[in-house]
């Protein structure tokens, strides 16, 4: 029994035009000219189909907080930093609760089904896990949210951090986080690494850390997490993200580095939006880009996804929720202009990250989670360069949103007419 029929799909990978049939919330079949004339028919010819967008790494605490209480002047990780701080002894979780579902119901509209966010736990009232649990709770009928225990002021340079993020775990946060380069020292650094990937590994729970989000080469914690991720047999399950110190290494360390990290079997999450607003602050001219190595770690064979980071918060004034602005600015910052490079930036904001999460059933083939969205676009090349709108976004095979195409009403002289940018290509042979 067939529930609903999307007719003429083009896949990311290139397959198409296909059928998608799906029944009980999961696809059953994904084949041209399905023969199924008295189920519910979409007709999507012409249009991209894809799997939701997944954001590796967001502040879901932080979102659509603003200039609360005061705008960040610097513009620098560090003062974004301490603006966080002044507000967190204010927040509530009433106000947490409401921002972060205004930001899922953004999220929903722009096709990012799942996203992994990082909660700060250095405030031992743990107002901002207590929130983000109801959250996960209220979203998760059309949302997957992970949770990170984050201790943001540093695991040990914050006098209640250790004991709360043990608290935050034991009240069912999903990932064990850090950020060694905001402790003291290297040496704490390195310490803090060892010591919560020790815990990740007794609680059989995951690895993701804020590591190295310098401009500082010499900050080289990502080396200890490999080591560590080695050393516990975390293989897989242990994500770094940032790593921007790597745009400033030196070149014979990151040729011992890159196969290190390769053994380890990390996943690298890059946040392009805020690396190329945040880093390169201290220099003037020529200006660090600050992103890590992308191309160079996926060639290398990582699983390399990319994460929004930050919408309207101390740290990031802009942003909208939509992952193929992520990964359009990915493509300028890091040059990933050929064909394979462009497809592999749509992989960082669909499958990537879905590994990254390890969400089941992600994906179009039979025995997949109908979870899908219409692109108004005829690829994953286009959706990316136009930023496509989400004319449709499906949560287990039921339409959750849908946006009009966008079609621009021209009165030219001699021009007159409708223009769809979708349809506008370069001329053929
Ligand atoms: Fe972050």
């Amino acid at each position: 029994m067939v529930d609903l029929i999307l007719r003429n799909a083009n896949l990311p990978d290139g397959r198409g035009p296909v059928d998608i049939a799906i029944a009980g919330g999961r696809i059953m079949q994904v084949a041209p000219g399905i023969d199924a004339p008295d189920a519910p028919q979409i007709d999507v010819t012409g249009r991209l189909v894809s799997p939701p967008f997944v954001d590796a790494h967001f502040h879901m605490d932080a979102t659509l907080s603003l200039g609360m209480p005061r705008l960040n002047r610097s513009g620098t990780l560090l003062e974004g930093i301490a603006l966080w701080g002044e507000l967190r002894p204010t927040l509530t979780q009433d106000a947490l609760v409401e921002r972060a579902l205004r930001y899922c119901d953004l999220a929903v509209s722009r096709g990012l089904l799942a996203v992994r966010s990082h909660v700060d736990v250095s405030d031992p009232r743990l107002v901002t896990a207590e929130a983000l649990i109801e959250v996960r709770d209220r979203v998760r009928p059309y949302l997957d949210l992970q949770l990170v225990a984050f201790p943001q002021d540093g695991y040990f340079r914050a006098p209640q951090a250790r004991a709360a993020l043990e608290r935050a775990l034991d009240m069912g946060l999903d990932v064990v986080g850090g950020i060694p380069h905001f402790e003291r020292t290297m040496a704490d650094g390195a310490a803090s690494v060892a010591e919560l990937c020790r815990i990740a590994a007794e609680r059989g729970l995951p690895v993701d850390m804020h590591c190295d989000e310098s401009d500082d080469p010499q900050s080289r914690h990502v080396e200890t997490l490999a080591a560590e991720t080695i050393r516990h047999g975390l293989q897989g399950r242990v994500a770094g993200s940032h790593l921007t110190s790597m745009h400033s290494m030196d070149n014979y360390y990151v040729s011992k580095l890159i196969p290190l990290m390769a053994e380890a079997q990390l996943h690298v999450i890059s946040n392009p939006l805020i690396n190329i607003t945040l880093q390169g602050r201290h220099d003037s001219y020529p200006k660090r880009r600050g992103m890590t190595r992308v191309p160079e770690l996926m060639a290398a064979g990582l699983n390399v996804a990319f994460g929004h980071d930050c919408v309207m918060d101390p740290w990031y004034s802009m942003g909208s929720g939509d992952m193929l602005e992520v990964a359009q600015m990915a493509v300028h910052v890091a040059q990933m202009t050929s064909v394979d490079a462009r497809r592999q930036a749509f992989e960082a904001v669909t499958t990537n990250p879905a590994r990254v999460l390890g969400l089941e059933g992600y994906g179009i083939a039979p025995g997949c989670r109908a979870d899908l969205v219409v692109l108004q676009a005829r690829d994953p090349l286009e959706a990316l360069r136009l930023r496509a709108r989400r004319l449709m976004v499906l949560r287990a095979g039921r339409v959750i949103a849908e946006t009009p195409a966008e079609v621009t009403q021209l009165s030219l002289p001699d021009r007159a007419g409708t223009l769809d940018a979708s349809t506008i290509a370069p001329p053929a042979d």
